[in-house]
């Protein structure tokens, strides 16, 4: 794919893992320059050696994306390492998983620290600097949690709902100044994230009731992303696109489900399954 980002600097957050480090290698294989920014030293420092090594120009940022005086410190060191920054993906995150009533204050205000607020003050910074120049696009990754709520997931479903509406609330302020703002809500990928906070039981039945018989590969996400910042995308202003093998499609299961089940309709011979 040629998404037109060689030679723009891009810088990804949540960058050293999962589907910010898949953003990374993409944009470093299209030519772009990559900024990988993350809370993780190590990985960081991992993610960028494989950039290097696959030929690209790439720095590692040790920010806390929560942390205002380290983002708007980051914006102004890449920009001084490699010039105008015209990309910025926001993929830094985490998750709580607590019934709600017993979710802990510390745990929600934790969440939406990352999620809301540091979504908040990258898209502030890398924003303000974009506007100065009008040039610009911006892909925050929401999730379909941010679209219809998962139980036992409270502080993180609302904060992706905040996270849309940041979304929405950015692009309606700076489309005319020359910054675009836009989101991917993806299903269930396949990251550390999901490994470590999801149990494999919970994760079939999603693939159970995907119609593509599957969850996403970060790369499934990374390149929508890269889409959302390219220039075939002009005109795409504050939309969140799903990204999720047609689960928000279709109600149906495709195996263990009881009366909308796919069972009931393949025994019907409505279609059939692979
Ligand atoms: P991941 O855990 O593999 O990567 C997240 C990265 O963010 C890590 O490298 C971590 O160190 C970094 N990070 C966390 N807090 C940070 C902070 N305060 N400052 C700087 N860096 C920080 O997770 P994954 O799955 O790649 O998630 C990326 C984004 O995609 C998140 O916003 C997540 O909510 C979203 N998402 C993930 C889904 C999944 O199933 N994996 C589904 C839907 C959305």
């Amino acid at each position: 794919m040629n998404y037109g980002l060689k030679d723009k600097v891009v810088a990804v957050t949540g960058g050293a893992s999962g589907i910010g480090r898949a953003a990374c290698e993409l944009l470093a294989g299209e030519g772009a320059i990559v900024a990988v920014i993350d809370r993780d030293p190590v990985r960081n420092a991992e993610t960028v050696a494989r950039l290097r090594q696959q030929g690209a120009v790439a720095s590692g940022y040790h920010v806390d994306v929560s942390q205002e005086t380290d983002v708007s410190g980051c914006v102004t060191s890449i920009e001084q390492e490699f010039g105008p920054v015209y990309g910025l993906i926001v993929a830094a995150g985490i998750s709580v998983a607590a019934l709600a009533e017993d979710l802990k204050t510390d745990d929600w205000e934790r969440v939406f620290k990352v999620n809301a607020l540091g979504a908040f003050l990258c898209c502030r910074a890398f924003g303000a600097a974009m506007l100065s120049r009008r040039a610009g696009a911006i892909v925050v990754i929401g999730s379909i949690d941010g679209i219809g709520a998962q139980p036992g997931r409270t502080a993180y479903a609302s904060s992706k709902f905040a996270v849309h509406g940041l979304v929405k609330s950015l692009a309606a302020e700076w489309a005319n100044r020359g910054v675009r703002v836009n989101c991917v809500a993806p299903g269930l990928v396949d990251t550390p994230l999901l490994r470590t906070g999801m149990p494999a039981r919970f994760v079939d039945a999603v693939v159970d009731r995907t119609p593509m018989g599957r969850i996403a590969r970060p790369e499934d996400i990374a390149s929508v992303a890269a889409m959302l910042l390219s220039s075939a995308t002009n005109f795409v202003n504050g939309v969140i696109i799903p990204v999720d093998g047609g689960l928000l499609a279709s109600p149906f299961t495709r195996k263990n489900g009881a009366d909308l089940s796919s069972n009931r309709l393949l025994e019907a011979g409505i279609y059939t399954e692979d």
